[in-house]
């Protein structure tokens, strides 16, 4: 670029910089393109200017008819001065168009104008690869001269950068549109899932849950959930949570019997940096579910050290972490659950009596599998037809005899065992009716059916289950050689719940 007349340069340069700063502060492509043509039409004192942009995929160029309208004129990207110069990045100075080999006046005969002259240049991003052509047309005095040609190419240079900072902006934003609708999908998805209509009974006992949890979804107490290893008690946590105003925010879920009491404290509450050396800040449970739920499961099994810190959280809405000077804030909607007896433990003195009252403002106890036996078909045609969901696998049904089987067994894992069962049963099976061939060695066979149903009178079914139970857990125990976890996982119970079951029928490892 060599500035003949420093004035006129200088002049051209301060436009350069102006329409710069213009182009980078435009988001939108369409307005981009109309802002550089109209800036380059005033600097060049022609009748027009546009961009021709190359679309790759299609080997087209495609511009803008006019300024300011939406519409978009597509042709050949070899065709036309511009598809020359977008192809061999040549630039174009012609003073008589119609006398141009290259013209291509389809262009003028769609938008009625009539071309003179045109000056063309090639549009190169940063890596020197072209990304269309910038072309001026009918300069309004005489033709395009060789100062037209340095500007258009100083000013094609900078346009570029500002398309494709639009471009990769546009891209972002789509982007970030498909992620936020998908994220919508599966928060639909996980509340359908949790919806009160996912837990599963027609009875009145699970009816009466259903409602509850139904009644209690717009305010926000604390539910304290009783009941044995695998009666749904995390399902109705979940539900509660994503059927609340809350269920968008977290739902963090605590194993307090997994933790042993020195990390407690800061797996609730997090912990400072450099409270000891090598020690990384932490994020407490606590602050994870802000704005959420935070589910105690096991809290029965939470030490009175850590229970006086939770009543304290409870009752001011603030949380220390380890080693952290100021107290912070947290809104948290507290779910508990146990398989203890609270009232029992409090008796013993082991659990706080003021944290019981705060957690259980309601109380919901889920009944084992044994007192609801009326739901077994409904829960095992449920899983069944869950299975056949999640493998796709053809629908598949129980023979008459096998569903009476599941109905009489007594279920020491409750729910969670019955659906273990039901998957494994599936999993087997070679047909789509899963007949008595297809059952599993350890099932309800016969010999479970006689205490229950043939010769037990009414008042004896308890203590004829909790033989059946402590017999199935030794069974279990020692086909394991004393491996609690395989154990608990043949009999469909937690590792806490078997190992609560074994101290209730004294049973020692
Ligand atoms: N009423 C129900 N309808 C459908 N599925 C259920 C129902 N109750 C429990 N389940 C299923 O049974 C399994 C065990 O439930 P969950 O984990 O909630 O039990 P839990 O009481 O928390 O057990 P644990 O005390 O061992 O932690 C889950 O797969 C759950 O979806
Ligand atoms: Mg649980």
């Amino acid at each position: 670029m060599v500035p003949t007349q420093p004035e006129e340069w200088n002049e051209r340069l301060a436009a350069i910089l102006t329409i710069s700063q213009k182009m980078n502060s435009e988001r939108d492509l369409g307005a981009l393109l109309d802002l550089i043509a109209r800036e380059a039409t005033n600097v060049l004192l022609c009748d027009r200017a546009s961009i021709f942009l190359l679309d790759r995929e299609r080997n087209e160029l495609w511009s803008k008819v006019a300024l300011g309208s939406d519409e978009i004129l597509r042709f050949p990207a070899s065709s036309g001065i511009a598809g020359r110069t977008a192809t061999t990045g040549e630039t174009i100075n012609v003073k008589d168009a119609y006398s141009h080999p290259q013209f291509y006046n389809a262009i003028d005969d769609q938008t009625g104008y009539r071309t003179r002259n045109v000056l063309a240049v090639a549009v190169r991003n940063q890596k020197g690869a072209i990304i269309g052509a910038f072309e001026a047309l009918n300069k309004r005095v005489g033709a395009f001269s060789q100062r037209d040609e340095d500007f258009l190419d100083a000013l094609a240079s900078h346009a570029a950068i500002a398309i494709e900072n639009v471009q990769l902006i546009g891209e972002l934003r789509r982007r970030e549109d498909e992620l936020a609708e998908q994220n919508a999908q599966l928060m639909r998805e996980v509340e359908s899932k949790y919806s009160t209509h996912g837990i599963i009974g027609a009875g009145v006992r699970i009816q009466q849950i259903v409602r509850l949890v139904e009644r209690i979804r717009d305010s926000l107490v604390n539910v304290l959930i009783t009941g044995e290893s695998g009666t749904g008690k995390e399902m109705v946590a979940k539900a509660i949570h994503y059927l609340s105003t809350r269920a968008r925010k977290p739902f963090v879920a605590l194993n307090c019997a997994a933790l042993p009491e020195t990390l407690l404290e800061s797996e609730l509450f997090g912990i400072e940096k450099g409270v000891a050396t090598g020690v990384d800040a932490r994020v407490g449970q606590f602050q994870k579910a802000d704005g959420g739920t935070l589910f105690l499961d096991e809290i029965g099994d939470l030490s009175l050290i850590a229970q006086a810190k939770i009543l304290r959280v409870l009752q001011e809405r603030m949380m220390e972490r380890v080693g952290g000077r100021a107290p912070i804030p947290v809104d948290v909607r507290l779910l508990a659950a146990t398989n203890k007896d609270l009232e029992a433990e409090i008796a013993k003195g082991a659990f706080r009596e003021d944290l019981y009252y705060r957690i259980k403002v309601v109380h919901i106890h889920m009944p084992p599998l044994r007192d609801i036996r009326e739901e077994i078909g409904l829960l095992a045609n449920h899983f069944l037809k869950e299975y056949c969901k999640e493998t796709g696998r053809p629908a598949m049904e129980f023979s008459p005899e096998v569903l009476r089987r599941l109905i009489v067994s007594p279920w020491p894992g409750n729910i969670r065992h019955l659906r273990n069962e039901v998957m494994r049963l599936a999993a087997v099976a070679r047909q789509s009716v899963i007949t008595e061939e297809d059952l599993w060695e350890d099932v309800p066979t016969p010999r479970y059916e006689g205490p229950i149903l043939q010769k037990a009178k009414p008042q004896s079914l308890k203590v004829a289950v909790s033989h059946l139970e402590k017999k199935l857990i030794l069974d279990a125990l020692s086909t394991t050689r004393n491996n609690q976890q395989q154990a608990a996982r043949t009999l469909g119970l937690s590792r806490q719940g078997l190992i609560n079951k074994m101290k209730r029928y004294a049973i020692t490892a």
